[in-house]
Formats: structure tokens, C-alpha cells, sequence
């Protein structure tokens, strides 16, 4: 999406689980978001489904407050009134036939050929809902228009539900109009990964094995379960944010460049990467996962309870809030070259950031700087919450001795640029309303995913070693993840809050 895009064409925008905290808090605010980025097109109506009964004024007007909290500036301005008056409700269990009959007269009657359905659900509809759109041929195409499916995330719990998922999903239509979302490729920081891989000249030359000692990919949170305990019991945190969130920052890390950007191309180049990860073995997967799991502690100030503790989670509970691991990648370009990922909950810091380690100096001219004393260079990628990257290097310390120092450089997008409001998933609609895939993740590539930590899910429920390791909640995670880089002779980048200069 550029500040030049035309509005997307005339649509119509169906939600599933309309009454959903996924609507409230961010479909309805991106759509507002939109609009005031004058990206929607005048031709444009929404369609909320849900269970419960209401007028379409008592479903417009639930959105009212959360609007004014989720959209920033909803309550001045006419945008709000404009996206507000084409909204209407249609009540509805989604697992009825009559739901999809009285959704395909809607349709009908507003004579809207361009539809897009956002399943807003939980995971467990979303096969049914896809069959029934099918069998209501509501997904049909042939009178012209378009009519595309945005699913949320879990896509399927392990390997074998994924790919049953995917052929339902193919049965009744096609790849194209399928658009399986992960709202971390709607992050402005993680779509520039690209840019600046491909967009200078002066880091592919150097963005290989030859030069790159290590990568350490970091998503940490200081939320605990809170109350997801239901579902994040039976998640965990391997699950819930490695074969998508983070496997996207090491696909867009770690990819070749694309002949073109393309959707099928990129697409293409990102599946490669996953192809590429070499398959964990029983002793590779003891001995290159760490499993946490958070205790009582501090965040931020404030008490937390242990995990066990919390709403819906089992007092004995072992799973995981808290994963590392070390991937190595069968490839030209990144043999040898090992990829360490973390993720936790109830961390002392949330902070997402890609670090590209370079390899050091070979050897040091400077007689009071032993080699190992040098600064490392490390090339980091700020994700959130801080958005930008850095440089660290060495440099001379003024005075008569000749003494490095380490200093970093630093661009800040806050400091180059205006943004705009935004939840993360502006774009991503957008751009299935102008039918660009590049952002949205093809069958191949969810289950590629799957496939690489099917093996830890299969010797994890299996019971055999690995509890997770206990971590203070408040901590930068387990002593046993420092162990992983310390064993290579390496470190993690410390988990530390905001540097500003
Ligand atoms: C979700 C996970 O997909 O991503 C959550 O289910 C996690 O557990 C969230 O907290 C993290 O997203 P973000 O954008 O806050 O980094």
C-alpha cells in the first residue's frame, strides 16, 4: 500500500465473528483507517455476522465507543459516520445452512459482485464456514466479480490439520482467492526487511556465509497468558508464534532475491527458505530447543503469577511460554551459518528484533584490544517496539592511546517519517481487495512450516524430557537458552529496554 494507491473497487466486506474482539479492536479500526487514508472505495458495505440478536443500528452503535478507543480520531471528522452507515448486521449460526442462504439473498440484493469474507472466528469454524460458503456457491466466480477469503491464524495445530485444512479450503476454491493471514507481514518494519535487503547495493554483497557469523531472531513479550489460558495451554509458545510469526522474519532474513516482486515470485523464494531448514532429528531437537516456562515474578513493576497459575491453565501444566532454538539452513548461501530464534512470554522486555551477527576481524592491529574484546558488528533490525535498524562497530576513543570503543549507528522511522495510524492490518486488507498475494502465505509454506517443528510437537507430547525449563517472569527466559549460544561460543544480544541516544 503507497500513499499514491488508489482506492481499492468496489466491495463488499463479509465478517465472521462480527461480535469478536478481533473485530472491535482491529478489523473495524483498519477499515476506518482506511477510509481516512481515502484507500476504500465509495461503492463499499459491511456485513457483520454473529450469533446474537440485534438491529444493524445496535451493531453500529456497539462499535461507537471502541472506535473512539481503538481508531484513534474516530470522533471528529466525518470517516467514521461515512463506514458507520454502511454497516449492517445479519444474524447467524455458522454452522447453519439458513446463515449462508440468507447471506447469498444479501448479496443478491445489493448487487455486489467483488466480495471479500474475513473469518474473524475461532479456528475451529473455519473449515465449516469454507465448506458452506462452498456449498452456497458463494465463492463462485463466474458472474465476473471476485470473491476471496481472509483466515486468520492458527492455521491448523500441527502438520496433519494444516494440510486437511488446505484441502478443504482447495476443494472449493481456488489458491488465489485464498488469503491466510499473519499480521507480523503487516508490520511496516517487517515488509522494510525486503527493502533494505534489495533495495541497496551495499548488503547482498555481504549477506551470506562469508561474512555473517550468526543470526539471532527475537519476539519478546512481557504480557503473560492473561486470559487465554484455555487456548494457550494446549498452544504453547512453540506453536502459537514460531511456524508463523518468527519463521516469517527468518524467511524474509534468510531468502534469496526474487526475480521480481512478484507475489509468486517472493512467495516462491520464502517457501525455499523453509525447504532449506535441516530436519530436526530426536538428538538435534534435545539438543537445540530449549522449552520454557514462566514462574512468579515481576514485570514491569508489577506482580505476575506463575503460569500454573493463571485462569484455565492445569496446576501441573508442561507447556511451553517460552521456546529457542537453533535452526541451520541447507543452502549455498547460509551453510554453517546458524540461525538462533527465541520467543517468550512474561519476559523483562518486549522487544522483536532480527540481529545479523558479522564475523569478527581476523585478527587485531591494536595492541590493547584483544580480538575477542572487539565490538561485535552486529546489523539489528528494530521490529517493534522501537522500529528502525542500527549498526555497531568499533571505533577509536579519543586520547593518545589508541583504544576502541564500541558506538552504534542508528535510523529511527519516527525521526524520517510521519505515521500514520495504523493497527497492522491495513494493508493486508487492502491488498486483498486489489487481489496482491504477496503478503499472504500459500498452502506450501504453512505446511513447510509445520513440518519443521513437527518433530519437537511429536517427542513434546510424547513426554520424553523436556519440561519446560522454569524462568522468573520478568526475566530475559531460561538459564538453559544462554547455554544454547554459550555452547557455540556465542551470546544472545541482551534483552534490554529502549535505547535512545
Ligand atoms: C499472536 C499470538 O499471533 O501474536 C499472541 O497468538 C502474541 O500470543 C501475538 O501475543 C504477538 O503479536 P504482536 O503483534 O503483539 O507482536
Amino acid at each position: 500500500m503507497t500513499e499514491s494507491a488508489k482506492p481499492a473497487p468496489p466491495c463488499l466486506f463479509v465478517i465472521f465473528g462480527a461480535a469478536g474482539d478481533l473485530t472491535r479492536r482491529l478489523l473495524m479500526p483498519a477499515l476506518y483507517n482506511l477510509r481516512r487514508g481515502k484507500l476504500l472505495p465509495d461503492e463499499f458495505k459491511v456485513i457483520g455476522i454473529a450469533r446474537g440478536e440485534k438491529s444493524d443500528e445496535s451493531f453500529r452503535r456497539e462499535f461507537d465507543d471502541s472506535m473512539h478507543e481503538f481508531a484513534k480520531g474516530a470522533e471528529t471528522g466525518g470517516d467514521w459516520k461515512w463506514l458507520r452507515e454502511r454497516m449492517s448486521y445479519l444474524r447467524g449460526d455458522l454452522e447453519d445452512t439458513a446463515t449462508y442462504r440468507a447471506l447469498g439473498d444479501r448479496l443478491t440484493k445489493a448487487g455486489q459482485d467483488n466480495v471479500l469474507f474475513y473469518l474473524a472466528t475461532p479456528p475451529s469454524v473455519f473449515a465449516p464456514v469454507i465448506e458452506h460458503l462452498g456449498q452456497a456457491k458463494l465463492l463462485d466466480e463466474s458472474a465476473g466479480g471476485w470473491r476471496r477469503v481472509i483466515i486468520e491464524k492458527p492455521f491448523g495445530t500441527d502438520l496433519r490439520s494444516a494440510g486437511e485444512l488446505n484441502r478443504t479450503i482447495l476443494s472449493v476454491m481456488s489458491e488465489k482467492q485464498i488469503f491466510r493471514i499473519d499480521h507480523y507481514l503487516g508490520k511496516e518494519t517487517v515488509q522494510n526487511i525486503m527493502v533494505l535487503r534489495f533495495g541497496n547495493g551495499i548488503f547482498e554483497p555481504i549477506w551470506n556465509r562469508n561474512h555473517i557469523d550468526h543470526v539471532q531472531i527475537t519476539v519478546a513479550e512481557t504480557v503473560g497468558v492473561e486470559t487465554r489460558g484455555k487456548f494457550y495451554d494446549a498452544t504453547g509458545a512453540l506453536r502459537d508464534m514460531v511456524p508463523n510469526h518468527l519463521f516469517q522474519l527468518l524467511e524474509l532474513t534468510a531468502m534469496e532475491p526474487p526475480t521480481c516482486f512478484d507475489a509468486d515470485a517472493v512467495r516462491a523464494e520464502k517457501s525455499k527458505v523453509l525447504q532449506a531448514v535441516h530436519a530436526f532429528g530426536t538428538d538435534d531437537a534435545k539438543r537445540n530447543v530449549v522449552r520454557g516456562q514462566y514462574a512468579a515474578g515481576a514485570v514491569n513493576g508489577g506482580a505476575m503469577k506463575a503460569y500454573r497459575q493463571s485462569p484455565d491453565v492445569s496446576p501441573d501444566s508442561r507447556t511451553e511460554t517460552y521456546v529457542a532454538l537453533k535452526l541451520m539452513l541447507d543452502n549455498w548461501r547460509w551453510a554453517g551459518v546458524p540461525f538462533y530464534l527465541r520467543t517468550g512470554k512474561a519476559l523483562g522486555v518486549r522487544r522483536s528484533e532480527i540481529v545479523i551477527r558479522f564475523k569478527q576481524a581476523p585478527l587485531t592491529l591494536f595492541r590493547d584490544t584483544p580480538v575477542e574484546r572487539l565490538t561485535p558488528n552486529d546489523l539489528v533490525l528494530h521490529i517493534q517496539p522501537e522500529e528502525g535498524v542500527t549498526v555497531s562497530f568499533g571505533v577509536k576513543k579519543p586520547g593518545p592511546k589508541v583504544l576502541t570503543e564500541g558506538v552504534e549507528m542508528r535510523f529511527d522511522y519516527q525521526d524520517y517519517f510521519e505515521v500514520a495510524p495504523s493497527t497492522g492490518y491495513e494493508t493486508l486488507i487492502f491488498d486483498c481487495m486489489i487481489g496482491d498475494t504477496t503478503l499472504f502465505k500459500r498452502a506450501e509454506e504453512i505446511e513447510a512450516g509445520w513440518r519443521i517443528v513437527q518433530p519437537l510437537l511429536d517427542l513434546w507430547s510424547c513426554g520424553k524430557g523436556f519440561s519446560p525449563a522454569p524462568y522468573t517472569a520478568g526475566s530475559k527466559g531460561p538459564e538453559e537458552a544462554d547455554a544454547l549460544l554459550e555452547r557455540d561460543g556465542r551470546h544472545w544480544r541482551a534483552l534490554t529496554g529502549p535505547k535512545k541516544p
